[in-house]
């Protein structure tokens, strides 16, 4: 599976329509929250991505059951979840790792884990993890190999205020608090779509979550007692996947334009607010965006943010929209401190980008890409990558797929369908 590669060949315009899966984002969280229940969940519109396997593969280890239940949908039953210890090399490779420790904690009073993976896009520390959970009564240690234990006798309900605003800390203590006895504050809590829809799942089983999709996020606690999963949950549509697509439209699509079907453009609104300014012109539905290549692209300046903001996830594909757009466009990366790797790769299929600090590259526009041998370093940048190859002369090949396959659903036969010549090849 490691050694499969992308084989593209560019210049081909896209059109149709494609539509959006369910979020990997919301998916992991929903995964992690198994373990707050009694009894077995079903959770539908999953994603069949890498994420999805190693999280159930996480799960799986620490004893609960996984099974198909048709189309895109699993069960997960956590009551042979007994293990406290996440298994190393599936946490490793996996980020959202630690989200299941805040549910694992609450549920068995410990859990050991070691420093999570995931994408290699800055430092990522876990420090708001760690303090939130001693806020609530936690002790931690440190274990041999750069591994922790987290174990608490009762978790209390606490007053937290979030040093920085972290998508998958307020998501992992909003678990935590859900079975802590008595009352939790969150402070300074992420606002991403992702969050509240993990409340409205939990409140739907029995938990009492108010203000999610809000800084302040109140949390009354059941004193340890496990929640009564909801017959069913169906996870929101994937923002960023609907942006890369977006994206995708306004480079690759001129004429009728692509149609993205299922997905909510009220969470797309920054995207679609820097594709306006770029020229495109998207029409909004209910549940649909159309965008189309518009006759001529223009340089937009775009600075990440904490949603609503622009999405850090999108700023690399973002990138090489804007090697097609006349002038100079500033991108500006604020979350994370080492998302820029893949512009050298850019720059040697011939874009024009200099690095004007850390946080800042600056591309220049329009340039003609060429095709290359480019490795994916993490699944955004691979997104781009594929973006990048589409738009180029000639053929690449991107190797490293399984970065990709991460987030994306067989996104060879979903960009196949749209007119797209790109193939799995080994
Ligand atoms: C989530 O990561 C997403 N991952 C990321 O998506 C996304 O890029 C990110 O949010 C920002 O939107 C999941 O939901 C699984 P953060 P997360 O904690 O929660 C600092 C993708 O491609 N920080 O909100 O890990 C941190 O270094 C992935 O799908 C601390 O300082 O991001 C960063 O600068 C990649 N201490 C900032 O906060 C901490 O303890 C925001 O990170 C935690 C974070």
């Amino acid at each position: 599976m490691l050694l499969m590669k992308f084989l593209i060949r560019g210049g081909k315009k896209l059109s149709g329509e494609i539509a959006v899966k369910g979020a990997k984002n919301a998916a992991l969280k929903a995964m992690a929250a198994a373990l707050l229940f009694e009894n077995p969940v079903v959770l539908e519109n999953m994603p069949l991505i890498e994420d999805v396997s190693r999280a159930g593969e996480l799960l799986g280890g620490l004893g609960a059951s996984i099974k198909k239940r048709g189309e895109g949908a699993i069960e997960i039953d956590p009551r042979g979840a007994v293990q406290s210890e996440l298994e190393q090399e599936i946490a490793k490779r996996l980020r959202a790792s630690v989200v299941v420790v805040g549910p694992l904690l609450a549920r068995g009073g410990k859990a050991s884990f070691p420093y999570p993976g995931g994408c290699v896009i800055g430092r990522r520390p876990i420090d708001v993890f760690l303090d939130g959970w001693r806020a609530m009564g936690a002790t931690i240690k440190m274990e041999k190999g750069n591994g922790f234990c987290v174990e608490a006798g009762k978790l209390r309900g606490a007053d937290y205020t979030f040093r920085v605003v972290s998508v998958t800390g307020t998501e992992t203590l909003m678990m935590t608090a859900a079975l802590a006895e008595g009352r939790t504050v969150l402070r300074n809590a992420a606002l991403e779509p992702e969050i509240p829809a993990l409340a409205r799942f939990l409140n739907s089983s029995g938990a009492r979550i108010r203000g999610a999709g809000t800084p302040t996020i109140e949390i009354e606690g059941t004193a340890g007692k496990l929640l009564r999963a909801a017959e069913a949950f169906r996870m929101i549509p994937d923002r960023i996947e609907a942006g890369s697509f977006l994206i995708l439209g306004a480079a690759l699509a001129p004429g009728d334009g692509l149609r993205i079907s299922g997905c909510n453009p009220e969470h797309l609104t920054a995207v679609l607010a820097a594709l306006r300014d770029a020229g495109a012109r998207p029409e909004i539905g209910k549940d649909w965006v159309t965008v189309r290549r518009p006759e001529k692209l223009r340089a937009v300046n775009i600075q990440t943010r904490e949603y609503p903001g622009f999405p850090t996830d999108l700023q690399a594909p973002f990138a090489v929209l804007m090697t097609q757009a006349e002038g100079e466009s500033i991108i500006f990366e604020t979350i994370f401190e080492n998302r820029f790797g893949y512009a050298e790769d850019l720059k040697r299929m011939g874009a024009n980008i200099f690095f004007a600090d850390q946080h800042r590259i600056v591309v220049k526009g329009p340039t003609v890409l060429r095709g290359r041998e480019i490795e994916s370093p993490d699944l955004r940048a691979g997104l781009a990558f594929v973006a990048a190859a589409l738009l180029a002369e000639g053929e690449s090949k991107i190797s490293n797929v399984y970065q990709i396959d991460r987030g994306y659903e067989k996104i060879d036969e979903r960009l196949r369908k749209l007119g797209a010549d790109i193939e799995r090849v080994r």
